[in-house]
Order: C-alpha cells, then structure tokens, then sequence
C-alpha cells in the first residue's frame, strides 16, 4: 500500500482509503455486519489507514461497527473522516424517498452538537477529520458551520476541518473556497474516470490552497468495476435504482465504451483497479474512498495502490 501526505493536515495516510456508506446498511440494499466487518478488517490488513464515513450512513451503524473493528486491534494511526450536517435524529417523518428521514442542518449549534454524537460512537476523545456532509452552497455563509468547525477545533473535538462537497456545483464553491480557505483542512469531491469536472476548478484550487483532496465515488457506484450491463436492475433500497437508473446506465455505458482501450492496456489488472489508479492520478488528489461490502471487494480496489498513478500515455488516451 503506498502512502502519501493529505495537503496541509500532514497527516500520512494510504493513498487507497476505505468508503463505509454502504456498510452501514441503508441505501445500498441489504448488507451483512459480520460481512461488513471482515471488510473492515480486511482493509486495515492491507494497509488502509483512511476510513470515510459519515454520522448518517446508516443513521450512526457505519461509525459504530468501525468503532467495533478498530477497537479489536487499537486505532493507531489509522484516520476516520466523518462528516455532519445531515439531521437525521430529528426527523419527523419519512419523505426523502429512499435516503431516509433526513434534513440538511448546518446550523453552528447542531453541527457542534452532532460531532460530540460521533465522538460517542466511534469512542475516540476527538474526531480526526470533521467534514460538513454536502451543504447546499447557500447554507454555508447563512448558518454559520465554518465557526462551528473552528470552536470544535480550539475545544479539540476535531483535529481537522474538511467540506465534502455537493456533486457538480464548482462556480459558487470556488467562490467559497476563495473565502474559506484557511478553516478547510480537506475537500472531499466526486471525481472519477467518467466524471472529471473536479478538474476544472475544485482540483486546481485545492492545490494551490494545499487542502488535502478526498476522492468519493471512484467506481461510480461500482459501475467502474465492469460489472454492470444495460439489463442491470437495482432494488428500491439500493440509492441506484435512481442513480444509476436505466437512462442514466445507458448514458454511462455509452461513455465507458470510449475508456475500453485504456482497460485494454493493463489486462492483468481488474477494471476496478486501473479506474482507481485514475483517480489518483491527479496531482491534487491524496486518497480514493471506494466503498466495499466484501473483503474480495477491499483486496481488488487495494491493490490498485501499488500499481500507482496512470501514466501519460495512458492519460493520453482519455483525451
Ligand atoms: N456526499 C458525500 O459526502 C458522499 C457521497 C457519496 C459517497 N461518499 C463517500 O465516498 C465513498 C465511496 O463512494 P460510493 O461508495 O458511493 O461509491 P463507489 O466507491 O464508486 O462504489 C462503491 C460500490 O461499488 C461496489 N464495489 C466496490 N468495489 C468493488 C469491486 N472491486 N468489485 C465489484 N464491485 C465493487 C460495491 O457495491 P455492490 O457490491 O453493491 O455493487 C460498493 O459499495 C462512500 O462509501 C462514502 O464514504 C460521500
């Protein structure tokens, strides 16, 4: 597993990380805990040291069976990124149709208050990094997160401040990101083979800004491993039954046709590993997060590390 520094935090970390969204069992179709954890397990053992989680995923599961396997073996220097701002704890009904009871809240008072909820779940004296979970660009100056993130901080309850970022919005985070520069440790961002539009603004700016950059969705929800066909049908529990819908599934599949020379290059190695290697090829990006249900699925995306970044050529022919 290679490693490298996450931007300004200094923190040393893997440079293929461990997405736990779909092991904390809602959205994704049903999982198994005792599955979950030997995915778990089975990225720690090949040298992951950044697990990507978030208080909603599964309203609080995925913290806590991370809290459950990391307490087996002690933490070390392993880094949990978790992230608020999605209130599910004061839900009043169910109507976000498949996402579950959930309100954006970035409210200063809520966000500082839903950190010391994670702090209990995952059984650490502070969080290492906190990232507001997508905001609505609009909330941001409005409701006062970014104070909530520095008084967490002076108090040590987060060591680092991070912004996952809302998919596809870049003028007006660039906008924020000029602002803001200073509280934000890490920016997470969706970036992979088929959607690159992080390049244009978000990526470059984290640079010059040193942020550390935190891939999400480098598999595009694991149609980037190859194993999806325009006949692929998702349950209504599993969050792709709209985000890869059939429409969406055509769409990305005609695109995926144009990276086939690219996958044809490295036969030996799985689609899943050559679509991570891209991700962190951009010299802005630290860390991909692929999520994994399995421990076969964990030594496949793992092992995309030490194959490293793309090369040129390669590059070349993504155009
Ligand atoms: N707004 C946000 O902040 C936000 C949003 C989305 C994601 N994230 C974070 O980013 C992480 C990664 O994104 P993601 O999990 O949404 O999407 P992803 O990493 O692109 O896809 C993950 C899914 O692909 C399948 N998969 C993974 N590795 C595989 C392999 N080697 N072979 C075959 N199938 C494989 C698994 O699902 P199946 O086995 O069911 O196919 C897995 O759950 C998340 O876990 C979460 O931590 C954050």
């Amino acid at each position: 597993m290679q490693t490298t520094i996450l931007g300004k935090t200094g923190l040393r970390v893997s440079t293929i990380g461990f997405g736990a969204w779909a092991i904390g069992g809602t959205n994704w179709g049903p999982t198994d805990d005792a599955i979950s954890k030997a995915a778990l397990r089975a990225a720690l053992d090949r040298g992951v040291t950044l697990i990507d989680t978030a208080d909603v995923y599964g309203f609080g599961h995925s913290e806590e069976l991370i809290a459950a396997v990391l307490s087996e073996r002690g933490k070390g220097e392993v880094i949990i990124a978790t992230k608020a701002g999605n209130d599910f704890y004061h839900a009043q009904n169910e109507d976000d149709a498949g996402y579950g009871p959930i309100r954006q809240n970035m409210a200063k008072d809520y966000i500082i208050w839903a950190a010391e909820q994670s702090i209990r779940r995952l059984k650490v004296e502070a969080l290492d990094i906190l990232q507001l979970h997508s905001p609505d660009t609009n909330r941001l100056d409005r409701d006062e997160p970014w104070e909530a993130l520095s008084i967490l901080k002076k108090a040590g309850k987060i060591r680092f401040a991070g912004w996952s970022v809302q998919s596809f919005k870049e003028t007006e985070q660039a906008f924020l990101l000029q602002r803001y520069h200073e509280v934000i440790d890490t920016l997470q961002v969706r970036y992979n083979i088929l959607e690159r539009e992080a390049e244009r603004v978000l990526l470059p700016m984290a640079q010059q800004y040193g942020v550390g950059v935190i891939v999400r969705i480098p598999l595009l929800f694991g149609l980037l491993t190859g194993k999806f066909n325009r006949q692929s049908r998702f349950s209504s529990d599993d969050h792709r039954h709209m985000n890869l819908s059939p429409e969406k599934l055509e769409n990305y599949l005609d695109q995926l046709e144009k990276i086939e020379p690219l996958y044809a290059r490295y036969p030996d190695q799985s689609k899943a590993q050559v679509s991570l290697r891209f991700c962190i090829s951009h010299p802005a990006c630290h860390v991909a997060i692929p999520g994994a249900k399995t421990p076969e699925q964990v030594a496949d995306n793992c092992a995309a590390s030490d194959f490293g970044p793309l090369t040129t050529e390669d590059l070349a022919i993504l155009g």
